[in-house]
């Protein structure tokens, strides 16, 4: 199980989980390719990391921009997708349609659409490993959103592991994570937020992109996983 020399693309690879797993995989000597929308959030992220890795530019809502990116990048052997953006959080009566289908537009058909577009240029004994979310499966209230989203692609990433064979797909569902997707909140939110999902979680403590970096790395590289969910949440689908 070794990812030495293995060319592996992590679709939102600059920044929180996607970053953390580029830095661990070129550390592990794999060559690395991360992708981000802009030039600059591409710039910061490869400052912090081995000089090795490389960058492009990646917009997934845009399908001239994923056939940009399959040109740029004709072979590879594993494909990590730890991207999000629109996010469909908060009670069902208040998710209007709008915001639901710009969630599934941003995560679920941003996905689709790389897979498409990557599938065939991906060796024939690597993987694909999609990031999904605890919610899809934890029925936690105010997550009937991220619930359908993460929920469809963890329903397609099995058809997909029995369909595009011998490559293998594979999900990793991370619970609450301190990553760059709460930058935007105030920072007593955040923390106080953090702080109440710890409390409530059997490990006592929320996730670090490292945890779960640590997951994709072993679903990339394990010859025998596939059509596998890692659930990677400190216990948040558990029935408490
Ligand atoms: N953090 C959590 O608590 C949590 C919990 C459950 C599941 N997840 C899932 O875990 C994965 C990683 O989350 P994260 O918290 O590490 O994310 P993050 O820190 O917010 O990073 C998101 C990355 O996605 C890229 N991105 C956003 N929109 C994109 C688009 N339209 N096209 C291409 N790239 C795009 C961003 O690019 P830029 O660098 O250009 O901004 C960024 O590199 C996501 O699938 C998320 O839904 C996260």
């Amino acid at each position: 199980m070794t990812l030495e020399n293995k060319h592996i693309l992590i679709v939102g690879g600059a920044k929180g989980m996607g970053l953390a797993t580029a830095r661990m995989a070129a550390e592990a000597g794999a060559k690395v390719t991360i992708t981000a929308r802009t030039k600059p959030s591409l710039d910061t992220a490869l400052s912090v990391l081995p000089d090795s890795v490389a960058g492009v530019k990646l917009d997934f809502t845009d399908a001239a921009s994923v056939e940009r990116l399959a040109a740029a990048v004709p072979a590879l052997d594993h494909l990590v997708l730890s991207a999000s953006s629109n996010v469909a959080w908060g009670p069902f009566a208040d998710v209007d349609e709008s915001g639901l289908r710009a969630a599934f537009d941003a995560k679920f058909w941003g996905y689709w659409r790389v897979i498409r577009a990557l599938a065939p240029r991906i060796a024939r004994d690597g993987s694909i490993t999609l990031l999904t979310g605890a919610a899809a499966r934890a029925a936690m209230v105010g997550t009937s959103g991220l619930a359908a989203v993460n929920g469809a692609l963890e329903a397609m990433a099995k058809t997909l592991a029995v369909e595009l064979a011998p490559l293998r797909v594979n999900t990793v569902s991370p619970g609450m994570t301190a990553t760059e997707a709460y930058a935007g909140m105030p920072a007593e939110a955040r923390e106080g937020m953090f702080a109440g999902a710890a409390a409530g979680l059997p490990v006592g403590r929320i996730g670090a992109p490292e945890d779960i970096a640590g997951a994709i790395l072993m679903a990339a590289a394990n010859p025998f996983l596939t059509g596998a969910t890692l659930d990677v949440d400190g216990g948040a689908h558990l029935a408490r």
